[in-house]
């Protein structure tokens, strides 16, 4: 009964036409999203910020679920309404980002490993209390001079397990996510070599782990070039190798695969999930879990001020749409064009 309702709730996140919406920054990251907007990364504007977000007209459209931060989830709208609530009135789940961010692995200069696992079992029931149905873990790996090594994903995968473990048994679905950094000159052969080795040996740590593989979902990054590399490869040739990468890694049991943006520009992001969903069908459904990639150009145009906010829902709507149709492979230039 237990595991059904864990599935059920996993097939959601991943339901047909939508994605998940990562609003779950830490303190330091929505200070620095803030910083390129010039206000003040403080309660008032944070909040305001993600009702912004959260009560865009037609959002539930495209949006499955939401992942909230720690403050977030404990966080009321101006009506006084708590966010989760907000968000289930809509039809939206909310999720939870439980893990407590990367942190130097001594001895490996340039790896992290993340952390957050300590008082975990504890916070999975809290946080169940406020109303979460699933959790995000982001494992952080790095491609550079003779790295990722294998005790950094070892290390990673080991986290991952046992963080997926404990929010099953607390009834959450785990997104398990471990990101390969586009960041750095590295060509893409390397980042799918990279993004295959840190997915077999997740895999194999879940599957020793006892993990439901049905009651979870992957967040993986996608095959793309190095950000710095002079060869950027085009939209489908990322579809293939990532599409290939994942046929040899992921089982077919695994409900979906939500993919992170990780800095690829909103409509490349779309694109790249367009391209992907062509190749269809898969095993699994192909979808997205983007923080930038979706509230990038809706930040912009609100600036923190409340007379933007109509044009920014709007904004975001619109680009919560277009992932939606790239769900599907119906998305195209033209579709980008009607505002
Ligand atoms: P980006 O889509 O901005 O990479 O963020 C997704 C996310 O949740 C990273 O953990």
């Amino acid at each position: 009964m237990f595991r059904q309702e864990l599935e059920a709730v996993a097939q959601a996140m991943v339901a047909k036409g939508k994605g998940i919406l990562a609003a779950d920054e830490s303190m330091g990251t929505i200070k620095r999203r803030f910083d390129s907007i010039k206000i003040e990364a403080n309660e008032n504007n944070r909040r305001a910020y993600r009702e912004m977000l959260f009560a865009t007209p037609g959002l539930e459209e495209a949006i499955s679920g939401v992942i909230l931060f720690d403050e977030t989830i404990r966080t009321a709208a101006s009506d006084g309404t708590p966010f989760p609530q907000v968000l289930s009135k809509k039809g939206i789940i909310p999720g939870i980002k439980v893990d407590k961010g990367p942190v130097n692995i001594p001895g490996f200069p340039g790896e992290v490993v993340t952390e957050g696992l300590d008082g975990l079992r504890a916070r999975v029931k809290e946080y169940k209390e406020f109303g979460a149905k699933f959790a995000k873990w982001r494992a952080v790996i790095t491609i550079g001079d003779g790295i990722p090594t294998y005790n950094c994903l070892e290390a990673n995968a080991h986290a991952l397990a046992r963080y997926a473990a404990l929010c099953q048994e607390g009834g959450l679905v785990p997104i398990v996510e471990p990101e390969v950094l586009l960041d750095g000159h590295h060509t893409i052969e390397r980042s799918e070599e990279a993004t295959e080795a840190a997915l077999r040996i997740t895999f194999s740590t879940l599957m020793r782990h006892r993990v439901h593989l049905e009651g979870m979902i992957l967040k993986p990054s996608m095959v793309v070039s190095g950000k710095e590399n002079p060869r950027q490869a085009g939209v489908e040739e990322v579809a293939e190798r990532t599409i290939r990468c994942l046929k040899r890694t992921v089982p077919a049991a695994v409900p979906g695969i939500a993919f992170l943006s990780g800095g690829q520009s909103a409509v490349s992001a779309t694109e790249h999930l367009n391209a992907m969903n062509k190749l269809g069908p898969h095993p699994w459904q192909v979808s997205f879990s983007y923080a930038r990639a979706l509230q990038d150009p809706a930040i912009k145009a609100w600036k923190g001020e409340s007379a933007n906010v109509a044009t920014a829902q709007k904004i975001f709507y619109h680009r919560a749409k277009m992932n939606g149709a790239a769900r599907s492979g119906s998305y195209s230039k033209e579709l980008e064009a009607a505002v």
